[in-house]
Parts: structure tokens; C-alpha cells; sequence
């Protein structure tokens, strides 16, 4: 059973206001925090909402009518998110994805993509700028998103049958609507595309292969995701994760799997390629395989709070230093003195009953998935 919860808008997690260190800095590219691990990624929440209620994600009885949602006012403008990643840029953040909720829910998404566009590194190059979505307005919005300046996008879809998917999305959505979004966003050009399928023991977990064979010999990578213990809401029991050396194990019996190397260090997904060269696909095992040691991501919520682990408890309020008149300088040491203090490694510490933790943890589409 999911717990019903009503968070008190504005408390709804520990939250801190950081103090403006007296020494001010400028950035120099080359963060690295407690454990060595650099600021490469940087995730960005434009909206708390979203048009499904993926049982994994936004359950139905817990974000339901009377659900408190974030003001408008709480949001962080489009001004002020390009604000906060110029400065994540200067400090070495080479990619940028916009999550939510369901990122293109905002209204007039393309304009802040445009705005993020024209950011660039410090020796000139552009972002990876990518954003995550469930694919529901992909086929409406790929070529504006593409003429915007978006390089790529990732879409989530849990299974190939009709049924099985309306009871992951609990909003009677389509598998065609979301696959017509993805041959779109291919079509424009928002490649490489990925598609993302959280595997749900007793629920989709029979979906692994047909998601498998529809999607060898395409262009798409699929990605195969461990059920996480994000949030508080979803329920989630232990006995509910299909390990990914599972879902390996499932597929090679059926078309033989070579693992390969990562793409870049820090990657989520273990890669692996058919054997008979007809493309790849990816595990990502949070549950099973931590990958803390090399994660090099930060997360800002829908309203404005750095959080430096997606298990959080807490985040750091940048909003209201942006909506106090502190400068760019003052701002960008307050992000420089996070990243150098942070220790977060939530995944290679879980433990089966994540409820042992004091303090709620914060929900995935407040902070990004
Ligand atoms: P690429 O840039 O395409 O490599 O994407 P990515 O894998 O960094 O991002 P994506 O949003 O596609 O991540 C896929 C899924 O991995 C997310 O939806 C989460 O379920 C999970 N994930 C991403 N980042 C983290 C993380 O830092 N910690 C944990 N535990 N899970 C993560
Ligand atoms: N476990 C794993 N992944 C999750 N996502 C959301 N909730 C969970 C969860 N409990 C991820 C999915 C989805 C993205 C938006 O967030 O990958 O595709
Ligand atoms: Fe919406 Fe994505 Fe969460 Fe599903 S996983 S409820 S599509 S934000
Ligand atoms: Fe990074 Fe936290 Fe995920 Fe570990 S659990 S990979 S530290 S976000």
C-alpha cells in the first residue's frame, strides 16, 4: 500500500538558505567534492506536474486533485534557470538535462531551450542540452524543440503492450502515441534517442523481451532501469527489483549480448551490444551496482534548490539568493562551496528498508529524474 501524504507547501523538505562565504571566488572549471568526483552534469526540474501517474513515479492516490502542487510563483523563471546555469557552466557542467515532472509541460519550453542554447564552456564549445520525456507532446513539439537548439532527447516507455502500459502510466495513455513521438523526434534529428523502460517485478518485467526485439535493428538504444526507492510514495519493496544481471540473462538467452565499454566515466548504464551487430542496449542498476563513485550530478528543483544526490533529504535554496539581489560571484562560490562539501553516495548505501531513513526523501518529479 502507498502512503498518502500531504506535504506543507514550503516545508515540504529540510531546506537550507546558504550562507555567502565572506571570500568570494571566481570559477575555474575544476570543481571536485569530497570524493574526488568533478561537476560534469547538471539536471534541471521545470516542473513538479506531469500528464501520467506512473505507478513507480507519481501514484495515483498520493498525487491526486488535492495534491500541492508548486505555486507558479515558486517556479524558477526562465531568466533565473539560465541564470543558475551559466554558473554551473563556468564551474565545469558540460551537460544539461531538462526533467521533470514532464518537461514539456511548461509552458513555452522553447523559449528557455533557446536561452540555454546560446550558453557555451568556458573554452567556447556548446552543451549537450537534452531533456527527458514521457513522449506524450513529442510528436506536437520535436521540430520546435529541434529549432530551438535541443541536441537530443531520452523517452521514457515501459512496455510495448497496450494494457501493460496503461497500467504503468494509470492514465490509459497509448504505446503508438508515445512510439509516433519517438520516430518524430528521430526524424527532426533529436538523436541519438534513448528510451528508458523502469522494470517493475510483477508488473512489466515481462516486456523485457519484446521491448528488446522491437527495438534491435533501430536507431534507439534501449535502457533498461532497476526499480528505485526515489521518493516516499511509491511504495517501493525490494522483492519488486529485477537485477539487471537478470534482465542481461533474460535477453542473451534470446539474442546474445557483448558487453562494451562506457561512453564517458560516470555513465549510468552498463553498456551492451547484440552480438550479431544489430545495436545496443543498457542496464542502469542503482539498486544493484551503485554507480556513486563516479557520479558527477547535480540536480536544481523545480523552485530553485540544489540538491547533490537524487536521495536527498534536503536542498540548497539558490532561489532565494537569486531573489535576494546576490550576485554572480556570491552566487557561484555558494555553488562552489556544495559541490567541494559533498559526500552523497545514497545508492551504495541503501539498505532493503530505505524507511530506516529520519527525514523524507524527496519525490522524483520535484527533483528530477
Ligand atoms: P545520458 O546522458 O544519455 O547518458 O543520460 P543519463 O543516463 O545520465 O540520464 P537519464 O535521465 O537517461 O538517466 C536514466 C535513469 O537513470 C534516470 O531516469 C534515473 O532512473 C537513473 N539515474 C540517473 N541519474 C541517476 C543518479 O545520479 N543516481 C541514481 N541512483 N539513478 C540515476
Ligand atoms: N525508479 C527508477 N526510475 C524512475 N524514474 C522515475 N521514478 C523511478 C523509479 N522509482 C525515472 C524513469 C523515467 C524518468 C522520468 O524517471 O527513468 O523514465
Ligand atoms: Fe511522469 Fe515521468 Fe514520473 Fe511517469 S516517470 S509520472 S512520465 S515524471
Ligand atoms: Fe549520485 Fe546519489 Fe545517485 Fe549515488 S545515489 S549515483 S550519489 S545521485
Amino acid at each position: 500500500m502507498t502512503e498518502k501524504i500531504i506535504p506543507l507547501a514550503d516545508q515540504r523538505y529540510l531546506n537550507r538558505i546558504p550562507i555567502v562565504p565572506a571570500h568570494l571566488e571566481a570559477p575555474t572549471g575544476l570543481l571536485a567534492d569530497t570524493r574526488a568526483r568533478p561537476l560534469h552534469d547538471l539536471r534541471i526540474s521545470i516542473t513538479d506536474r506531469c500528464n501520467f501517474r506512473c505507478v513507480y513515479c507519481m501514484p495515483k492516490e498520493v498525487f491526486d486533485k488535492d495534491y500541492p502542487y508548486l505555486p507558479h510563483s515558486s517556479l524558477l523563471t526562465f531568466e533565473e534557470i539560465t541564470r543558475v546555469a551559466s554558473l554551473f557552466v563556468a564551474h565545469g557542467v558540460e551537460k544539461i538535462r531538462l526533467t521533470g515532472g514532464e518537461p514539456l509541460l511548461r509552458k513555452n519550453v522553447e523559449k528557455l531551450i533557446e536561452m540555454l542554447a546560446a550558453l557555451r564552456t568556458p573554452d567556447g564549445r556548446e552543451l549537450d542540452l537534452t531533456l527527458t520525456t514521457n513522449g506524450s507532446l513529442l510528436a506536437r513539439k520535436a521540430q520546435a524543440l529541434k529549432d530551438a537548439g535541443l541536441k537530443r532527447v531520452t523517452v521514457s516507455l515501459d512496455a510495448l503492450d497496450d494494457a501493460v502500459f496503461k497500467k504503468m502510466n494509470d492514465v490509459d495513455f497509448a504505446v503508438t502515441d508515445v512510439l509516433e513521438g519517438i520516430e518524430a523526434a528521430h526524424r527532426v534529428g533529436l538523436g541519438p534517442i534513448k528510451i528508458n523502460m523502469v522494470v517493475k517485478g510483477g508488473m512489466n518485467d515481462q516486456e523485457i523481451l519484446p521491448m528488446a526485439r522491437h527495438f534491435k535493428d533501430t536507431p534507439y538504444v534501449l535502457r533498461f532501469i532497476e526499480y528505485m526507492d526515489v521518493g516516499t510514495s511509491n511504495g517501493w519493496k525490494m522483492d519488486e527489483v529485477i537485477p539487471s544481471a537478470e534482465v542481461v540473462r533474460r535477453i542473451s538467452a534470446d539474442m546474445p549480448l557483448e558487453p562494451i565499454a562506457p561512453n564517458y566515466t560516470g555513465e549510468t548504464a552498463n553498456r551492451w551490444r547484440h552480438a550479431d551487430g544489430s545495436g545496443e542496449i543498457g542496464v542502469i542498476s542503482s539498486v544493484t551496482q551503485a554507480f556513486c563513485s563516479d557520479c558527477s550530478r547535480a540536480r536544481l528543483s523545480t523552485e530553485g534548490k540544489l540538491y547533490t544526490c537524487l536521495f536527498a533529504t534536503g536542498g540548497h535554496d539558490l532561489r532565494a539568493l537569486l531573489r535576494n539581489g546576490n550576485s554572480d560571484e556570491e552566487i557561484s562560490t555558494v555553488i562552489a562551496h556544495i559541490w567541494r562539501a559533498r559526500d552523497d553516495r545514497y545508492s551504495e548505501l541503501r539498505t532493503a528498508n530505505t524507511s530506516e531513513l529520519k527525514e523524507r526523501k524527496v519525490e522524483m518529479s520535484y527533483i528530477g529524474g
